[in-house]
């Protein structure tokens, strides 16, 4: 190397490296210094650009050594950063990892395939994050490209979490960060893609190139089809990151099946620091009280226990109705704000400790369950107030109500009011009686179509851990004429102690939408013939 390739290679190298001491022949780069030492100035003024001063606050990372020139200095930040990740994480970047992630990044440096499928809020986005900047550092040049269910995942995860330790660096990190796009030189960059735009990263490997997978438990399969393929050439490293939420496909295979070709580490909530310490160790992490509730409320053998606390695939019984792998598919699903017609679908709570549910689907998309759509008690002139709130407010064109008991007041006094609403009796006979035995289970197995990954016109879903939790707890059975049957409401909360209300009032939102193609096997082919519709369906 000249020194030269040395200087461009220290400037971009990050940035980082102050020389204390003085320049005697700028042309050649040649330097009198005796020492280096890294500033602990923060990035945020100049991160591109390579300081030659001295800051007063300066951390001695390099001082007990003898580096004469700043191609020894970044040669010596590359080799130190190479050998311990911790150290750069520490040291660099000025952030405490968690013994889990300190391994994930361990495993990244050593090994080709790296899995990690462990509990929700784990910090896998977070090291992740903070897993670029030391790749690019370790290796040179390099490129890390990252990929996620959606654009907006990577913007609002790890991509967020690299622009955190990118600005709060001890030291200059260098380059110049965008949004998805961070380059420090020619081929020495790190980028985000959207699963589109990811099968052309897969033909371009180099030798030093980090493919991570954020939230991979969402990531449609053709993307890691493309993957797969590419991979046969063994010259990148890869990062899964996810939930193990998935009963197929690449990610569940590398979790059972596969496990072999993969270094995989897995992280349950009882190992993660905050639920350890049963207090707030590091914020954002998953803490104790929550996983008890979810333990409590869900039970301790539920797919959805299992998945966002034990750190274990689903169970997936035959008799599940909505896989959860479809829901976490569903929440990562990209939409198009303000699609319309809006619909609304209103569960009213039959009893004390029942809770009356609005969800507006939008387009394609639920919407958020906001506090003010969530009611408890049953009174019934409160809830009509929240539906017609709602109604007008998003400019419905239907609200979907469940009529039994209460729910036929709440129908009555929004009648009066002139707005378009259905009073749905779920217990009447199905549109198709061949095949389900009441509206009921029609109604449900039209919520399980409108989020199976094969329609195309699947619905997208909020991040919402107590409606996947209804959703995924349903089982239906078929009867011995081989018709649907979903279990009653009754049934239900008899078997997981509380009411699946915000699942009802999904589906009373999304049913009719969907209940053309609601099917007992998925049909989704232009010739198949469409069961009827109902009369009031326009
Ligand atoms: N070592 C750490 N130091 C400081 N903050 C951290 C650390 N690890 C994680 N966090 C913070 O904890 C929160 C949760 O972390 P993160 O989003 O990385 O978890 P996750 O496992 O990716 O979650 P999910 O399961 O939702 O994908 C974030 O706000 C993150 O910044
Ligand atoms: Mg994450």
């Amino acid at each position: 190397m000249t020194s030269g390739d040395g200087r461009k290679q220290l400037g971009s190298l990050s940035s980082c490296v102050s020389l204390k001491g003085k320049k005697k022949n700028s042309s050649t780069g040649n330097l009198d210094c005796k020492r280096l030492k890294l500033s602990s100035r923060t990035s945020a003024a100049s991160p591109h650009k390579m300081s030659t001063s001295t800051s007063p606050r300066e951390t001695p990372l390099l001082s007990s050594l003898e580096i004469h020139s700043p191609e020894e200095a970044a040669s010596h930040l590359q080799s130190r950063s190479r050998q311990s990740p911790e150290w750069y994480f520490r040291e660099i970047l000025g952030i405490n990892p968690w013994a889990k992630q300190i391994e994930i990044a361990d495993s990244v440096n050593r090994y080709e395939k790296t899995l990690c499928y462990s509990c929700v809020a784990s910090g896998k986005s977070f090291i992740g994050g903070a897993i670029i900047p030391w790749w690019l550092t370790s290796r040179h040049p390099s490129r890390v490209f990252i990929i996620a269910p959606t654009e907006r995942q990577i913007r609002i995860n790890l991509w967020s979490e690299l622009s955190r330790v990118y600005y709060s660096a001890r030291i200059p990190l260098g380059g110049e960060m965008q949004t998805l796009d961070w380059k420090l030189d020619t081929d020495w960059l790190a980028k985000g893609f959207s699963p589109k735009d990811a099968m052309g990263v897969f033909g371009l490997h180099a030798p030093n190139d980090l493919i991570v997978f954020d939230d991979a438990q969402g990531i449609a399969q053709d993307v890691f089809d493309a993957f797969e393929n590419a991979s046969a050439s063994g010259t990148a490293h890869y990062l899964f990151l996810c939930n193990p939420a998935v009963v197929s496909g690449t990610v569940y295979e590398a979790i059972t099946s596969r496990r072999k070709e993969f270094h995989s580490i897995q992280i349950d909530a009882f190992h993660t620091p905050n639920v350890q310490a049963n207090r707030v160790v590091v914020p954002g992490l998953i803490v104790k009280d929550k996983v008890d509730e979810w333990v409590q409320k869900y039970g301790w053998d539920s797919d959805f226990v299992r998945v966002k606390v034990r750190a274990l695939v689903p169970k997936q019984e035959p008799d599940t109705l909505i896989p959860l792998d479809w829901l976490e598919m569903a929440k990562t699903r990209e939409v198009i704000q303000h699609q319309g017609p809006v619909i609304l679908g209103v569960d009213v709570a039959r009893f004390g400790d029942d809770e009356s549910v609005i969800c507006v689907k939008d387009g394609r998309q639920l919407l958020p369950i906001q506090n003010d759509y969530v009611l408890q008690g049953n009174d019934t002139m409160q809830v009509a107030g929240r539906v017609l709130r709602a109604y007008r407010g998003l400019g419905a064109i239907r609200a979907n109500i469940d009529e039994i008991g209460v729910g036929g007041g709440v129908v009555d006094r929004l009648k009066e009011q002139a707005i378009n609403v259905h009073g749905i009796n779920v217990a009447e006979k199905p549109f198709d009686e061949e095949r389900f035995v009441n509206l009921r289970s029609e109604m449900w197995w039209a919520a399980r179509e409108s989020v199976d990954p094969k329609n195309p016109a699947a619905m997208a879903i909020p991040n919402d851990d107590a409606l996947c939790a209804d959703l995924s707890a349903m089982k239906y059975s078929v009867d011995s004429a081989g018709r649907i049957k979903v279990e009653s409401k009754e049934e239900t909360k008899k078997r997981l102690k509380r009411s699946p209300d915000r699942g009802d009032a999904y589906a009373l939102a999304v049913f009719e939408s969907y209940l053309a193609i609601a099917k007992p096997v998925s049909v989704y082919t232009q010739n198949s013939t469409l069961p009827r519709r109902p009369a009031w369906l326009k």
